[in-house]
């Protein structure tokens, strides 16, 4: 019998992607790869929600994954409104939580 070996999507596109940086979010530390949107980077740091919905504040997050829907509206760097899915990851940026409508912000 054969073995079947596990495969990742690293390993069927045979990327290789460049070092990892680091990025904040709500001032943790997390780890992204070049090319990662900062909806990635946050799934894979384990951070599925980053918002809530203003009538009966449910969780948010990654939702189409395609630019949208809309639901996975986060601040970066001091920006409100910004798609977590389309927006890509940079080193050193500070990822916040979005409240509300996000220009209430200071
Ligand atoms: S997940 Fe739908 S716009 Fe980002």
């Amino acid at each position: 019998m054969r073995a079947v070996r596990a495969r990742t999507p690293l390993d069927l596109t045979e990327a290789r992607p460049g070092p990892a940086f680091t990025v904040t979010f709500d001032g943790r530390e997390i780890e992204a790869l070049p090319g990662q949107s900062v909806g990635a980077a946050l799934w894979s740091a384990g951070v599925t929600s980053w918002r809530s919905t203003r009538g009966e504040g449910r969780p948010r997050g990654i939702f189409c994954g395609i630019g949208v829907c809309f639901d996975c509206l986060v601040t970066v760097d001091g920006h409100p409104n910004q798609r977590a899915c389309l927006r890509p990851a940079e080193p050193g940026q500070v990822i916040r939580t979005q409240e509300g409508t996000g220009h209430d912000e200071r």
